[in-house]
């Protein structure tokens, strides 16, 4: 049985449809949230809103909306708003990635910009969209009005040659964090998350793609396993829960202890 503590509260994921998001969907609506799930595939989308709903009985509200454009992000926003009431707690996710390979100094210019768009200007405008109203919002016996977590990865830590323009993403990401918890302390915690190599959509939902890019790359994860969704999720819940509240401008991995920090 979970501690709903969440009961009362909105939250809001994007990049909900698959992989991460939809797994933190899950397991924020057993804790009690109403969730708004934010996805560019519609199809999916739908598909998943309807089955997190009827798993756990929670009001799911699926919303259409590319991350890294302001227009679709304020009118995501206002809907989510309209629907949840409030939003207590912001999965900032959705990201993409680049194929593995090409050096910063071959990097195309229309690889950099799409990443950029969607990996670190979809976060920064979706927390700056919420922020204000985050911030105005009270809660009965809870000091805080707000949480936000951002999705960074390993690869903005141990930064790698052959994923220049990602890596250049997520350290942005860590940074993004950082800067968004002092200018909202001290009435939102905002953390970020440095995952490793765990399956998801990014990896085609396979193992075996990632033990391929494991041996291509010659890493050795010193828990010896490949990283799994719930892992992640576990961490969200944590950052998103009454344990956490002491928590804040820190970026998290959860790597199996491949961060080289
Ligand atoms: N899987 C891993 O091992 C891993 C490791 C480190 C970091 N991450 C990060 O985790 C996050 C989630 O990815 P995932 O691994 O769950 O993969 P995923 O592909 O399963 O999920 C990403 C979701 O984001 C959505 N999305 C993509 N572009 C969007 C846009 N412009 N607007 C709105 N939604 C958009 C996709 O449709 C998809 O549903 C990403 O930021 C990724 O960089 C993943």
């Amino acid at each position: 049985m979970v501690e709903k503590f969440l009961e009362g509260k909105g939250a809001l994921i994007t990049g909900g449809a698959s992989g991460f998001g939809r797994g933190v969907a899950y397991a924020f609506a057993e804790r009690g949230a109403n969730v708004a799930i934010i996805d560019i595939n519609e199809e999916l989308l739908e598909e998943t809103a309807k089955k997190v709903a009827d798993k756990t009985g929670q009001k799911i509200i699926p919303i259409v909306c590319d991350v890294s454009k302001l227009d679709q992000v304020e009118t995501m926003v206002k809907q989510a708003y309209q629907e949840l009431e409030n939003v207590y707690v912001l999965f900032n996710n959705a990201g993409i990635g680049i194929a593995y390979g090409k050096n910063i100094c071959r990097l195309r210019e229309e690889q950099w910009d799409k990443i950029m768009s969607v990996n670190l200007k979809g976060q920064w405008l979706v927390a700056k969209s919420l922020c204000r109203k985050i911030k105005a919002q009270k809660f009965d016996n809870d000091s805080l009005s707000g949480r936000i977590i951002c999705n960074a990865s390993l690869a903005g830590i141990n930064l790698n040659p052959k994923l220049p323009a990602y890596s250049i993403t997520k350290i942005g990401v860590i940074a993004l964090a950082k800067l968004l918890s002092m200018t909202l302390a001290p009435r939102i915690t905002v953390n970020s998350i440095a995952p490793g190599f765990h399956v998801t959509g990014i990896y085609k939902d396979s193992e075996e793609v990632i033990e391929t890019v494991l041996k291509e790359r010659n890493i050795q994860i010193p828990l010896n396993r490949i990283g799994t969704v719930e892992d992640v999720v576990d961490l969200v819940v944590f950052l998103a829960s009454p344990a956490s509240t002491y928590i804040t401008g820190q970026c998290i991995p959860v790597g199996g202890g491949l961060a080289k920090q």
